[in-house]
């Protein structure tokens, strides 16, 4: 396989683990402001993000190419109101659509086509992800900054999300 191609698909186990990491503090903040549900629906997209870069790392592994692992960036210290959060997980799991995208060219490039074909998940899941994220801006919008209606979507809506979905 190509070492460009294999360069980065490595880059993206980066990045889906950044992912994970970078809810993970969105979890920690929600826990520390008093709203168990979103902080409930972060850690469970956190462990959906660990389980993307498992992915990738499988792949590399089955097709017996290495796997090179480098340091996850540091997440954000701080974070705004719910709907920033969720604007700023719109606009990451965008650039992650882009990454796929540019992966996906890479492997067509390259001639790859068993690596085209693994990822087509990808493609299908961003599709998911973007509008998980749209979804539930659009439910803080119609809460506006009421904290009732913000309870509400912790406690009922985010906090019901199961591990596996
Ligand atoms: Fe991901
Ligand atoms: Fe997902």
């Amino acid at each position: 396989m190509s070492e460009k191609l294999i360069a980065a698909i490595n880059e993206q186990i980066n990045k889906e683990f950044y992912s994970s990491y970078l809810y993970l503090a969105m979890a920690a903040h929600f826990d520390a402001n008093a709203l168990p549900g979103f902080a409930r629906w972060m850690k469970v997209q956190s462990q959906e993000e660990w389980g993307h870069g498992m992915r990738f790392y499988e792949y590399l592994a089955d097709i017996g190419e290495p796997v090179v692992l480098k340091p996850i960036a540091l997440p954000p210290l701080k974070f705004g109101s719910p709907r920033e959060v969720f604007n700023q997980v719109l606009e990451h799991e965008i650039a992650v659509t882009a990454s796929i995208n540019a992966l996906f060219e890479l492997a067509r490039k390259e001639g790859d086509p068993k690596t085209e074909v693994m990822l087509h998940w990808f493609i299908d899941e961003q599709v998911e992800e973007e509008k998980n994220a749209r979804d539930i801006l659009d439910q803080l919008s119609m809460a506006g900054d009421q904290s009732f209606g913000i309870a509400f979507l912790d406690r009922s809506v985010l906090g019901a999300r199961k591990a596996d979905d």
